[in-house]
């Protein structure tokens, strides 16, 4: 097998290779393919199977019966910041509440901070982030809340991923405190058309103390005329409009999803909205879980991601959380590596991540166990040993 002009790389001997195509192996949803090898071929997948039925390539690397599965697709952090909220974290387990008015430590960080700082601490968590086999990650503005300080964020996130989300309307300023609609103005005028060049989604936190439904139909609404796609952040610390508002509006995502009534569920069934479960926040907020198997028996579609930021879920690491969802959510292994995986790719609506088919990204996480199980089987073990992305290995 061969290319003109790349390389092709074949890697054999995976005890267990994670697909996502339930056409091929055992037909599951992961498309297990057992004593299987994949063929790279520049920065695409070229051809999956069995090992013995390999065809030769310009290099080979032996899996030693090893694991495979497609790179991890975190589909919600938030990871242009500066500073921390340690205190804060030791308050809460403590007994204190979490609340919305914490990201206010975290705005006066970032302005403060250069671009310089803010670009490093960035780089710093997606290197972090990539040794634990994320290949594909989403991020967002929402700590600067002026025109300026948005549209910075955007710009500094943008040079990393094409996955740039603008969230202007994490909570109202504190510059507008006195005056909430004048901040929607803001949001939905002068700062969209500051940040709309450089992101691809638009963003709300629906929350009491942050955007009711109408001040988020609004933001989302605006943003979408001006060619951004809208994901909510919703029913996170209680019941609210905002997972019916995602569905409504088509949003590619309704994040959280911890407090919901049947009415949210038939919602999210009923539409091409993906529930992005965040397990990292319940975690780092000691809140209830979200409950991932009422969402599966209803057949909606769940992504799992870290929602990584130094407020809520100080965590970059998706092994994590899909060790905390089979424990914790009522997931199965399986159905939490397919979430890690094809569902953020779903919640992105990118087909070309999150499965190890023909023609897909060649972004491939290589295990130190035999099967993807033993990311829950195995909490808090550093198992991932390889990281190829676009067809390169970088771990
Ligand atoms: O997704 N919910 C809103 N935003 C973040 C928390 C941000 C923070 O506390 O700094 C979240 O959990
Ligand atoms: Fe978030």
């Amino acid at each position: 097998m061969s290319g003109t002009s790349t390389s092709t790389t074949v890697i054999t001997n995976i005890a267990t290779l994670v697909t996502n195509d339930p056409s091929l192996g055992d037909r599951s949803p992961l498309g297990l393919i057992q004593d299987a090898a994949v063929v790279i071929d520049g920065d695409r997948i070229a051809w999956t199977g069995e090992t013995s039925k390999a065809p030769a390539t310009d290099n080979r690397v032996d899996a030693g019966g090893r694991a495979v599965l497609p790179g991890f697709v975190d589909s919600h952090s938030h990871l242009v910041f500066a500073g921390d909220r340690t205190q804060e974290f030791n308050a809460r387990m403590s007994g204190r509440a979490y609340s919305a008015g914490g990201i206010r430590t975290t705005v006066a960080a970032t302005r403060a901070a250069s671009d310089g700082e803010l670009e490093a601490n960035l780089t710093r968590y997606l290197d972090e982030a990539l040794r634990q086999g994320t290949t594909t990650f989403e991020t967002k503005s929402g700590y600067g809340l002026t025109v300026a300080d948005e549209s910075r964020a955007l710009r500094i996130a943008a040079a990393h991923t094409d996955e740039v989300t603008y969230l202007g309307a994490h909570i109202v300023s504190p510059d507008y405190a006195d005056d909430p609609a004048a901040y929607v103005s803001l949001v939905t005028g002068e700062m969209l058309n500051a940040c709309a060049p450089h992101a691809r989604w638009i963003d709300v936190f629906c929350e009491k103390g942050a955007f009711d439904g109408d001040q988020a139909r609004a933001i989302l609404t605006a943003g979408r005329a001006k060619g951004l796609h809208p994901r909510i952040h919703a029913n996170q610390l209680s019941y609210g409009p905002g997972v019916q508002l995602a569905v409504e509006l088509d949003a590619a995502s309704a994040d959280h999803c911890t407090h919901l009534t049947d009415a949210d569920v038939d919602a999210l069934a009923s539409g091409a909205t993906v529930a992005t479960l965040l397990p990292g926040a319940e975690f780092s907020t000691r809140a209830q879980w979200p409950d991932a198997r009422r969402l599966l028996d209803a057949g909606v579609t769940v992504a799992l991601s870290t929602d990584c930021n130094p407020g809520s879920s100080f965590t970059s690491s998706v092994p994590f959380c899909i060790a905390l969802a089979v424990r914790d959510m009522g997931m199965t292994p399986d159905e939490a590596v397919w979430a890690a995986t094809a569902g953020g790719a779903a919640a992105l609506r990118r087909d070309d991540v999150g499965r190890v088919g023909v023609g897909a990204r060649a972004d491939l996480v290589l295990l130190d166990a035999p099967s993807h199980v033993h990311l829950a089987y195995r909490p808090g073990v550093p198992l991932v040993t390889g990281v190829w992305r676009r067809g390169v290995r970088v771990v």
